[in-house]
């Protein structure tokens, strides 16, 4: 099939290359000129596992990309729309982007004799497709969904760090179809995904998108919050993780207790659908918890530190891993940001290094911290450490003789540590 994708990001760029791997034409479509002429010579304009390697293979064959809506869309059977939906100050969802991406695609529908299947893939509030995102198409085309084209959900749950092998074996594909010739049409592009299929309306695809993020995000507050407990009574809140996982009901997944959840999707999904609640007159107090003890988590890190050590300001104080997890670049809302604004704060010497993210961090923190080409570099001068991203190259317990270990995250067991001095945020 002829594929477009609105938007080259994180999820559009990867679906956009696993699908021409696949066999399909695929012509990605991005406002950000600099991606899309990285886009056309084969680099991944992010860090994203085997994404690279992948796009190496079809960009220049059957995979492309432009500024151009209109060039992409003309001959599209399947139009993705993956651009990014933020959210406000507020919380509430900001909608300019997709808006102005389905209008672009309304302008094309337009002119053009095609039926194509509109698909949004990005990450929107029950209700928004039919009540916003489908007059829009229908206004700037002229044209009436369900006859002159076709309308689907089909929400990503890809895993950044993972995404490229969460496109190839997703645990489901779920699809939210306006009738059932766009459900048939998107079956047939997932035919030779060999899972689960669950075809919905389009508010209930919607939805299945934001209660499985907050379902994730609660799961990670939940063991935040007994780890907090439990690091006063003096117990290690991974056995308790561990004891807790024996019981069948209760999966071991998203129980390692930490400094709290970040990227672009839990964050801003729980309190975009903290907002959707309200307006509807709803108070949902379980997710405004959640979000609560998120926010806080970062800075009892910084807490455990200076109960320990006493004042921080002019200590030399190493922060290993600035990514909001191993495996890819993306600094969005990453804990690390808030606890190196807190270690700034309270006047601390701050050296970092992340395998990966070194340039969003340098455009986050500017010249306020020093930067470290490798983590031995980082560690050489520094009197603390501060281990807040779990990359594997920091379970090396070599790198941290003799200095005081301070964990956000779990790496290696607190005794495999020489020294034997260090301690975690919640264990
Ligand atoms: N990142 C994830 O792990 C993930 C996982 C599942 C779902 N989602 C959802 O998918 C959506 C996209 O997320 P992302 O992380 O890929 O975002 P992103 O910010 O990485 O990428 C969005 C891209 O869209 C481009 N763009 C914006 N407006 C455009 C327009 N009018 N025309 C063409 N391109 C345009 C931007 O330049 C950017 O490159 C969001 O709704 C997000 O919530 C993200």
């Amino acid at each position: 099939m002829k594929v477009a994708v609105i938007g080259a990001g994180y999820v559009g760029l990867v679906t956009g290359t696993g699908l021409a791997s696949c066999g399909h034409d695929v012509s990605l479509v991005d406002i950000d000129a600099r991606k899309v002429a990285m886009i056309n010579q084969a680099k991944a304009p992010f860090y994203e596992a085997g994404l690279e390697p992948l796009l190496q293979k079809s960009a220049g064959k059957n995979l492309g990309a432009t500024v151009e809506t209109n060039k992409a869309v003309t001959t599209a059977d399947v139009v993705f729309i993956c651009v990014q939906t933020y959210c406000q100050d507020d919380g509430a969802i900001d909608l300019t982007h997709i808006k102005q991406a389905v209008t672009d695609v309304g302008k094309t529908l337009k002119a053009t004799r095609s039926h194509p299947l509109v698909v949004i893939k990005s990450t929107v509030i029950p209700g928004t497709t039919e009540k916003v995102l489908i007059p829009l198409l229908e206004e700037n085309s002229g044209k009436k969904s369900g006859d002159d084209f076709g309308v689907a959900v089909n929400p990503e749950f890809l895993r950044e760090g993972q995404a490229v092998e969460d496109f190839f074996n997703p645990d489901r594909i779920v699809i939210g179809e306006l009738d059932n010739d766009s459900g048939d049409i998107l079956c047939q592009l997932y035919q030779d995904f060999h899972t689960p299929v669950l075809r919905t309306d389009l508010k209930t695809a919607e939805i299945i998108k934001y209660a499985s993020n907050v379902f994730l995000a609660t799961k990670i507050s939940f063991i935040n919050e007994i780890g907090n407990i439990c690091k006063k009574l003096g117990i290690d809140t991974y056995k308790v993780a561990q004891g807790m996982s024996l019981d069948s009901r209760i999966s071991p997944h998203f129980l390692s207790a930490g400094v709290g959840f970040g990227g672009s999707c839990l964050p801003k999904d729980t309190k975009a659908l903290i907002s959707a609640a309200q307006e509807l007159g709803y108070q949902p107090h379980l997710l405004q918890s959640v979000i609560r003890v998120n926010e806080e988590q970062p800075l009892r890190l910084v807490e455990v530190v200076a109960k320990r050590v006493g004042e921080l300001s002019r200590r030399k104080i190493a922060v290993l891993g600035l990514a909001f997890k191993p495996g890819t670049d993306d600094m969005r809302d990453s804990p690390a940001i808030k606890i190196v604004n807190e270690l700034l704060r309270l006047g601390a010497l701050v050296t970092a290094y992340d395998p990966v993210a070194m340039d969003n961090a340098r455009g986050i923190f500017g010249e306020q911290i020093e930067y470290a080409a490798t983590a031995e570099d980082a560690v050489l001068d520094a009197e603390l450490i501060l281990i807040v991203t779990e990359w594997s190259e920091f379970n090396n317990p070599a790198l941290y003789r003799g200095k005081k270990v301070f964990y956000g995250r779990r790496l290696i067991s607190p005794n495999q540590v020489n020294s034997g001095d260090c301690e975690g945020v919640c264990w």
